[in-house]
């Protein structure tokens, strides 16, 4: 297939891409799982890897993806930058613009990602913000084509936070025709805006959005069941308080037996046994989390052929 070309130098928001550019890319992310190819789009070229906080699998993944391609990557962990700190944002920007050809970004403020895309010569990627991770969304859209075949009228629920994980897949599943479905308990769902913005793409692209406050309501016949933690990265002073607010949004066997019989159950990682899954949920036969860690690498190679190709 021919490389996917992007009408956005980065990748900030899932909002960054079109909805023909986020079926090109989730098709290509398969395409590449079913057959690797040996071009190496990437060669000569190096990759910053920027993070405030920790991670296993886009870190790691990108690492080897970028191997894949054959570039290569430099990590730098917040110690080491003290963006905002030790040096202005904007001026880390324009420092690493002139040593790499990529800055992969996991931050905690969504703004601080933005300044520095601002300042950047060179494509910025969100590794994750407070606001979005759209690295994930790629994989999980890809596992959802995947296990079904095709994306478009599948019903995917997410059960917990309106964080990050939730508003980038709201985004991308109505990119591509998905029913949206969102159970959150009131003052931790998406904003109005979010709402709002997810409905608009979901009506111009054959999806709908539906935000709710029951778990069951969501799950009721869904193809896909998607949870999250319940405290991400940042919000650990709030774990207790969120604890209790969240004990009725737990994924367990007695939820899933109202999605459809054959429904998947998915989950970014990491996982808080207990809260959001009960233990051993992961390795039961409806789970398909450790495919869609998989296909983090799968989509990120697709997403960095699309720029380097
Ligand atoms: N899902 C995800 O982004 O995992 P890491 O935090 O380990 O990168
Ligand atoms: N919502 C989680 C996702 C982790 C990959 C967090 O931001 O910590």
């Amino acid at each position: 297939m021919a490389n996917v070309g992007l009408q956005t130098k980065h990748l900030l928001s899932m909002a960054d891409l079109t909805p023909a550019e986020v079926c090109a890319l989730v098709e290509r992310a398969r395409d590449i799982k079913r057959a690797p190819g040996s071009a190496k789009p990437m060669q000569g070229k190096t990759v910053a890897l920027l993070f405030e906080k920790p991670s296993l699998r886009t870190r790691v993944s990108f690492e080897i993806g970028v191997a894949n391609l054959g570039g290569n990557c430099i990590y730098l962990s917040p110690a080491e930058v003290g963006i905002g700190g030790r040096e202005a944002v904007s001026d880390v920007a324009q420092v690493l613009s002139r040593y790499v050809n990529c800055i992969v970004y996991r931050c905690f403020a969504h703004a601080t990602l933005v300044e520095l895309a601002q300042y950047a010569s060179v494509p910025v990627i969100n590794a994750l913000s407070e606001d979005e991770h759209p690295c994930q969304t790629l994989a999980d859209l890809t596992t959802v084509l995947e296990q079904r075949g095709s994306l478009p009228g599948t019903t995917l629920a997410y059960v917990g936070d309106g964080n990050n994980v939730a508003r980038s897949l709201g985004i991308g599943c109505a990119s591509v025709g998905i029913h949206y479905r969102i159970a959150s308990p009131d003052g931790y769902g998406l904003t109005a805006d979010d709402q709002r913005a997810i409905e608009a793409i979901a009506a111009a692209n054959g999806g709908s959005a539906t935000f709710v406050r029951d778990p069951r309501e969501a799950v009721d016949g869904a193809n896909v069941v998607y949870t999250d933690v319940w405290a991400s990265m940042g919000q650990e002073e709030e774990a207790a308080v969120r604890r209790e607010v969240f004990m009725e949004y737990q994924v367990n066997p007695d939820l899933m037996a109202h999605a459809a019989p054959d429904a998947v159950f998915m989950h970014d990682l990491p996982a808080h046994y207990g809260e959001e899954v009960p233990h051993g949920f992961l390795d039961g036969p409806q789970s398909v989390v450790f495919d869609q860690a998989e296909n983090r690498l799968h989509a990120q190679q697709a997403l960095l052929e699309a720029i380097f190709g």
